[in-house]
């Protein structure tokens, strides 16, 4: 399929919004979080607008990659800015067919570019392992929680880039999200059915 990669503009907001809204619903919960995220992480400082991604198809946004900064705070309080990544969605009907893995490959090169030292996210070993990342402990790194799992996994952007950096990872507080904001948010979207699925196991 012929798909071209982009910057985020304006103008796509609320496009990009609806296509978050439809690429979770149901997945991890019924309804979904994921677009509200979306619309507030581009308010915060720590947006990241140079890593804020659409992924089209002739002219239609199929898939958005969205970038935030967090730090890794060692036992010292040292602070390391690292990158967030996620949310990550591509329309369901467009899905597995590598868009995915276009928005991350694009956005992994361009966060390199910038600077950045490493991506910190919560996900899939098997998809994002094809990408480099690895579970977030080999670098002893863990959740602001102390916590390590499967899913908390780390990217060093070049060679020995997490080097003695080490600690508990903080994401920024926009992913801390209110129900009742949801559920405001939520109104301004069409109905489409909560439902509990497998996938939420
Ligand atoms: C995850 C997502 C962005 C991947 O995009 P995509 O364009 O479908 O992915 P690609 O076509 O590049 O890769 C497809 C591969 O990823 C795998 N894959 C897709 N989503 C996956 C997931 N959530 N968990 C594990 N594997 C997944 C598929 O099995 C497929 O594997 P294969 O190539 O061995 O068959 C997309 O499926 C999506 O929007 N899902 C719903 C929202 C979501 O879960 N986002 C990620 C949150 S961490």
């Amino acid at each position: 399929m012929d798909i071209s990669i982009r910057l985020e503009e304006e103008n796509d907001y609320q496009n990009v919004e609806y296509l978050t809204r439809e690429a979770f619903w149901n997945i991890y919960k019924p309804g979904c979080v994921e677009h509200l995220l979306v619309h507030k992480i581009r308010k915060v400082p720590a947006f990241v607008k140079k890593l804020s991604f659409v992924a089209c198809h002739d002219k239609k946004i199929v898939g958005n990659i969205i970038y935030s900064k967090g730090k890794i705070v060692n036992d010292e309080h040292n602070k390391y800015e690292v990158l967030c990544m996620g949310p990550i969605g591509v329309l369901p009907s467009y899905q597995r067919q590598g868009i995915g893995s276009s928005l991350m490959h694009y956005s992994i090169d361009k966060a390199r570019q910038l600077g950045y030292k490493a991506v910190i996210l919560f996900g899939d070993q098997n998809y994002y392992g094809r990408f480099g990342f690895l579970n977030a402990i080999e670098y002893r790194i863990k959740t602001s929680a102390g916590e390590n799992f499967e899913a908390f996994m780390a990217l060093e952007l070049y060679d020995g880039a997490l080097h003695g950096i080490s600690g508990r990872f903080y994401e920024d507080e926009v992913f801390k999200i209110d129900e009742n904001e949801l559920e405001i948010f939520e109104k301004g979207f069409p109905y489409k059915e909560k439902r509990v699925t497998s996938t939420q196991l």
